[in-house]
Parts: structure tokens; sequence; C-alpha cells
């Protein structure tokens, strides 16, 4: 990859939540990039570390919360460097330049995100007066426009309301819009579907496709969601306890997932029930991580002979450009060859 194509570039991001007694590893070594022009997805099952990843991206974490290593480059700039002092690297004044303004951010929970208090008018054009130079008129027209851009009906309109009058799918709309607002170089979007109906989530995506498209910015977004990822990424990352687990183009993830809690996650979406295609158990606990691969307890295709409950599994490139953290990757290939691709195209 050439590097001006490098838009995003985090490299061994840990975060750690500490309470009275105890230490969430919650994010282990995680490393990951997004090029310019490229839409890429994360997924993985809920307390995975998915939504402490894309705050630490801005070297943000929330109550109780430390980014204990790792870094992140921006366009080539050092955002960070975590050490046991702290994050060495922007400076207040210097973060504002990045965050919402070069990275935009929807966090999960749009409802949570908005002030319950304010118009959306003024919360759209408050997010834009605070990173560009703009007289009323201007930031106005901005905010009319963005609300158009998102695919909002009669934005003058809607300018008037508050939050509480909104749908689900408008507020997360209005949240994509605001997080636009600076056209942004990349935005982040944890979970921008999940609570919205099916039908609705098509339609948020669609304009958030859009939307993107429209102000030129590269998009990582989170979901849970496989036809998501089939739909609208290019690419895509796995996580599992805190750990990329596994990473691929997307046509190749969905022709070949070689993690097994990848496969699982296929053939519960395709509705293939196969035990060889099953977790077991229940998510690892970040407070008490095993020894070995973190994925053993639960795994069908855990070997003790090969390694899996004592030694901690590589991320090997399985064929150029996929990854997997798996000790029995092969027989993983092969069953997801046999059972899942097989029944999944009947
Ligand atoms: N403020 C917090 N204090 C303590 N622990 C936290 C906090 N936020 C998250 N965690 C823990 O960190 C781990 C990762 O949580 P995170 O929200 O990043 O996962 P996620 O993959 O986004 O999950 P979901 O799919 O449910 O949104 C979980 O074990 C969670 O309980
Ligand atoms: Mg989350």
């Amino acid at each position: 990859m050439a590097d001006s194509d490098l838009l995003l570039d985090v490299r061994n991001l840990s975060i750690q939540y500490r309470q009275v007694g105890s230490v969430n590893s919650a994010v282990n070594d995680v490393s990951f990039s997004v090029r310019r022009g490229e839409v890429v997805g994360i997924v993985g099952e809920s307390g995975s570390g998915k939504s402490s990843t894309m705050f630490g991206v801005l070297g943000l974490t929330r109550r109780s919360g430390t980014i204990v290593g790792g870094s992140v480059h921006f366009e080539g700039e050092q955002l960070y460097s975590a050490t046991p002092a702290g994050l060495n690297g922007l400076s207040d004044e210097e973060w504002r330049r990045v965050r919402g303004n070069a990275i935009g951010l929807v966090t999960q929970n749009p409802r949570g995100a908005l002030n319950p208090v304010m118009r959306l008018g003024e919360q759209l054009i408050t997010m834009y007066t605070a990173h560009r130079e703009a007289t009323a008129d201007q930031a106005r027209a901005r905010a009319i426009e963005l609300l158009e851009i998102v695919g909002i009906n009669d934005p003058v309109r809607r300018l008037r309301a508050f939050p509480h009058e909104l749908s689900g799918g408008m507020a997360q709309r209005v949240l994509i819009a605001m997080a636009l607002a600076c056209s942004p170089r990349l935005l982040i979007a944890d979970e921008p579907t999940s609570g919205l109906d099916v039908t609705v989530q098509a339609q948020v995506l669609d304009d958030l496709r859009h939307a993107v498209d429209e102000v030129g910015s590269s998009l990582l977004v989170v979901t849970q969601n496989l036809s998501i990822v089939a739909n609208y990424c290019d690419r895509v990352y796995v996580m599992h306890a805190g750990e990329i687990v596994e990473e691929a183009p997307t046509e190749r993830f969905f022709e070949q997932p070689s993690y097994p809690a990848s496969a699982a996650l296929l053939a519960a979406q395709r509705g293939i029930a196969d035990k060889r295609l099953q977790l077991t158990g229940f998510p690892v606990d970040g407070r008490q991580l095993p020894a070995g691969c973190l994925l053993h307890n639960r795994c069908p295709f855990s070997m003790v002979e090969d390694g899996c409950t004592t030694v901690h599994p590589d991320f090997v490139e399985v064929v150029p450009g996929h990854f997997s953290r798996c000790h029995r990757t092969a027989a993983v290939t092969e069953t997801v060859r046999t059972q899942l691709l097989s029944e999944g195209s009947a």
C-alpha cells in the first residue's frame, strides 16, 4: 500500500477499564487501517470492544477507561502514542482540529447524543461554527444542506424541531448530518442502524453512503449486521474479546471466512444449525482472559495438540490481504467450504 493512500493507521491499541478490584482488558493490541476512499467494516459480538476501539481512535475513553498502549496516525500525522504517563500527542487545541472536524464520529445510541433541549438547527449550526468561520446565514444554509444530504424532507421546517419530535431513523440521520457538518475526511459510524426497523435501516444506510460520497469522506462502520458489510464495505475486520481476529476484503470474507467466530456469525445469519459452526458458552470476560487462544473455551475447532489452550495465536496471512488469528485455520477453511458454503448456496 502506498503511504499516501493510508488515511487512518491504528497500531497496537490497548484499552483497559479499571474498577475497584478488577481490570477489564477490553481492547488488546488492536491494529487496523483505513485507506482513502475506503469503506471499512468492523464486526464482532456485543462486548468485543468495537465502541471502545472507535473512541480510542480519537484518544477518548469512557468512564474508568485508560488507553494503556498503542498509537494512532491520521494522514501521516501522529495523533498520539500512549505512554505509561498518558497520551503523548496533540494538544487540546490540535485535537479540536481533528475531533468532529477531520474525523466525524456517529456514536451508538443517537438519542443520547442529541441535546434534548436544543432545536436541531441550533445543534447543527453550533457544530459547524465550532470549527468554521461562518456568518449566521451561511451556517443556517449549511444546516439545511446537511439535512438534505442525509435524506430529511422539508429541512427548513425540521431546523425548528426538538430531538423528541424525531423518529429513530430521523434522529440517526441528524447525527450523521452533524458528524458530516465539517466534511470530515473520515466518518466513524458506530452501529448507525441498530434499533431501527429493517426497512428504515436500509434507507439510513443508503443515505449514509450517499452523504459520505457527497462530502468525499472515507467510512469506518461498526456493525453486527453482516448484510451491511456485504452491501457497503470494501474490507472487514472481525473483533473478539478485544482483539482483531480476522481481516479480509469483503468478497473474500463471505467466500471463505477463516476464523471460527466469523464462520459462526455467517452460519447464524444464513440459518445453518451445524454444531461445527456454532460457538458454545459465554463471551470471554475481559477481567480474566484465558491462556492460549481467547476463543478456545467456546470453539468447536479447539485442539489441545495444536496449542489452542496454551499458545496465543499470531495474526497470520492466509492469502494476500486475508488474515486470521487461529491455530486451526486449515480445519476451519475446510469445514466452511463443505458445510457453510454448500448449504449457503443451496
Ligand atoms: N465505561 C465502562 N466501564 C467499564 N467497562 C466498560 C465501559 N465501557 C465498556 N466496558 C467494557 O468493555 C468491554 C467492551 O465494550 P464495548 O462497548 O467497547 O464493546 P462493543 O463491541 O462496542 O459492544 P456492543 O456491540 O454491545 O456495542 C465490555 O466488556 C464492556 O463491559
Ligand atoms: Mg458498541
